[in-house]
């Protein structure tokens, strides 16, 4: 079975990406920090998949252990790169934590790779560094903005940096830029565990929904959209995951048409907070509370994907709708309250 590392490989995306891997049959490795993830997530993912991932508790800006790693995992095929902080508020708070760990850590597993006979490398970018996309939906030649965040700011150094490696080294690359990332795995063994108070609007509503939280505040009613709230691209992580995989096998099956490749991943709908509200109420037969208060700093207008290259070229397709993530959200959210 050909092996995969998988950075943050106990994170949110990362986990239901190390499911999708093993149905594809590969052999994920994980390496995580644990410090925005739980050891528990292992044992969720030995549930759906049978057998406990090789998992190794490594932080990657200790540069010697990145590099003790690779050398114990010479014939690892490719490397799908979560791990990173990613916390919009939090980045302008401390960005020296964000540029030590988003930046350092994929300085380091990039000259490693660049040693290794496949050097196959996919990156979590995301729809952030649009900024406010003149035009929706959003392609992958849209131009990249100024960034509104530290977070966002590593997004995009981050494909700079990957973008010139890939020049000067046998490293091939795909980047993946993720819109709005919701929901959990059918089986509910697997979810998103937000840390605190959650900042994104699906975790809030679950909290909210099951009576963890008093009220969910709608940030603005005043944009220029059909109900004035914003609007975003929900995509079910499971078809997220699945990209990671198709992405990764066409490195490794060398159909990549450059030495690096960017893609959109979203569904191509756009979908309004209102509107999210409207279809957690039906798929949880519960009426959720909210307030409309004023617009959060830093927050665009809208936001949702044009899939065409994603469908076309990359040959991927999110299958998922808004109600199935808002389900198997509701269904998740009720398990670990249980
Ligand atoms: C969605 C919409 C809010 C919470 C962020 C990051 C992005 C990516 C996904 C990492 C917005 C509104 C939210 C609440 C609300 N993360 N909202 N009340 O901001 O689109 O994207 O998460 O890659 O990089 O920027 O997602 O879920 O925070 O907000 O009204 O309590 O819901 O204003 O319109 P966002 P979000």
């Amino acid at each position: 079975m050909k092996k995969v590392l998988v950075t943050g490989g106990l994170g949110f995306i990362g986990s239901h990406t190390v499911v999708e891997l093993h149905n594809a049959g590969f052999e994920a490795i994980i390496i995580d920090n644990l410090s925005n993830s739980s050891i528990n997530v292992l044992d969720g993912i030995e549930r759906i998949i049978g057998y406990k991932p090789n998992f190794e508790e490594l932080d990657l800006r200790d540069k010697a252990s990145v590099k003790s790693f690779f050398g114990k995992h010479i014939d690892v095929a490719g490397v799908i790169h979560f791990a990173a902080s990613k916390a919009v508020g939090e980045s302008v708070e401390n960005p020296l934590l964000y540029y030590e760990n988003n930046i350092n850590t994929l300085v380091y597993i990039l000259q490693e790779l660049q040693q290794k006979e496949e050097a196959n490398f996919i990156f979590s970018s995301s729809c952030t560094v649009y900024g406010q996309a003149e035009k929706m939906p959003i392609t992958e030649n849209a131009s990249v903005q100024p960034a509104m965040s530290p977070y966002g700011n590593t997004k995009q150094i981050g494909e700079e940096i990957i973008t010139d490696v890939t020049k000067v080294t046998n490293i091939n690359a795909i980047l993946l830029r993720y819109f709005n990332p919701v929901g959990a795995h059918p089986s509910a063994e697997i979810g998103e565990l937000p840390i605190g108070v959650p900042q994104n609007l699906i975790p809030y509503i679950t909290q909210t929904g099951i009576g963890l939280r008093q009220e969910l505040s709608v940030y603005g009613d005043d944009y220029p959209t059909p109900d004035g709230t914003a609007i975003r691209d929900y995509i079910h992580v499971v078809d997220l995951a699945k990209a990671h995989v198709v992405a990764m096998e066409r490195l490794i099956n060398k159909k990549n048409l450059s030495k690096v490749e960017t893609f959109n991943l979203g569904t191509g709908t756009g979908s309004s907070v209102l509107e999210v509200i409207t279809a957690f109420e039906k798929v949880s037969d519960k009426k959720l509370p909210y307030k409309i208060v004023g617009r959060r700093e830093g927050d665009i207008t809208s936001a949702y994907a044009n899939t065409d290259k994603a469908n076309e070229i990359l040959g991927w397709k999110a299958s998922l709708t808004l109600e199935e993530s808002l389900a198997s959200a509701w269904k998740w959210e009720q398990k670990i309250r249980s």
